[in-house]
């Protein structure tokens, strides 16, 4: 299947259920056929399931509530990170679903994404929207405060090629992060590069998106991978 039928049948399957979201493995599946590398998970719908995901995939790992009710997970209790025996993942998912009730009484819980955690990055971010005068616009900044309070960011109009890639790393204040410090190794410009020039080539391919947000994407010493993905549709 294309990358644009891909994006279709999800597209379609979210229309007929009225979401203006992609379900995480929506998401996952339509990054991947980008060529955009995205954490292996699966979704548990009890903390058994929890616990042999957990096993299956390989310790340690990170838990996530999946729920059309929460955007910000970890603001609600939604995140564990760092487990590293199926005990403490079967654990995890009944603690992580009663954080979130605690947090809004009214969720709806379809269960809680295992996800392989990703070590040794660096959080950035690479994001997609559209501007009414210059169309498909992809944003690239360092997680957390950088982006949030800082507003360090660096913006093309895509398409955007593997140079101009290259030059929205480059720019932002913070580069020198990725350069490697104090032990800290030097993050992959190209694997970095190639995410956004992929991002660029994603809204243009899919008038449809309306945004996207891959926040983060852990920079690598080789590679860089997508842990929490949003994409909005219009
Ligand atoms: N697979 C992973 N490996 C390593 N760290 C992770 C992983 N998944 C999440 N994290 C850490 O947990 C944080 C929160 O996770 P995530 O982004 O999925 O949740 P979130 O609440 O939706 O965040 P936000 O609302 O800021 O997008 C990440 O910024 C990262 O620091
Ligand atoms: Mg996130």
């Amino acid at each position: 299947m294309s990358a644009r039928d891909q994006f279709l049948k999800a597209f379609g399957e979210a229309q007929r259920e009225g979401r203006k979201h992609f379900l995480e493995e929506e998401s996952d599946s339509l990054l991947l056929a980008y060529g955009i590398p995205v954490a292996a998970s699966v979704l548990a719908k009890n903390a058994d399931e929890a616990g042999m995901a957990a096993s299956k995939l390989g310790f340690p790992v990170v838990e996530k509530i999946v729920s059309p009710d929460i955007l910000h997970k970890s603001d609600v209790g939604g995140v564990k990170i760092n487990i590293t025996s199926e005990e403490e993942a079967r654990a995890a998912f009944d603690q992580i679903s009663s954080q979130v009730l605690r947090a809004v009484s009214k969720a709806r819980i379809q269960g809680v994404l295992v996800q392989k955690m990703i070590k040794g990055g660096t959080e950035t971010i690479v994001g997609g929207s559209r501007d009414p005068q210059f169309g498909p616009v992809v944003v690239f900044g360092l997680g957390g405060i950088f982006v949030e309070i800082l507003k360090d960011v660096s913006f093309r109009v895509a398409p955007i090629d593997r140079e101009e890639a290259l030059d929205m790393i480059k720019e932002i204040r913070s580069a020198p992060i990725l350069n490697g410090f104090r032990g800290t190794p030097a993050a992959d410009k190209e694997a970095l590069a190639s995410v956004i020039v992929s991002v660029g080539r994603l809204m243009i391919e899919n008038p449809e998106i309306s945004s996207l947000d891959l926040n983060p994407v852990m920079a690598l010493p080789s590679g860089a991978v997508t842990v929490d993905s949003r994409i909005l549709i219009g």
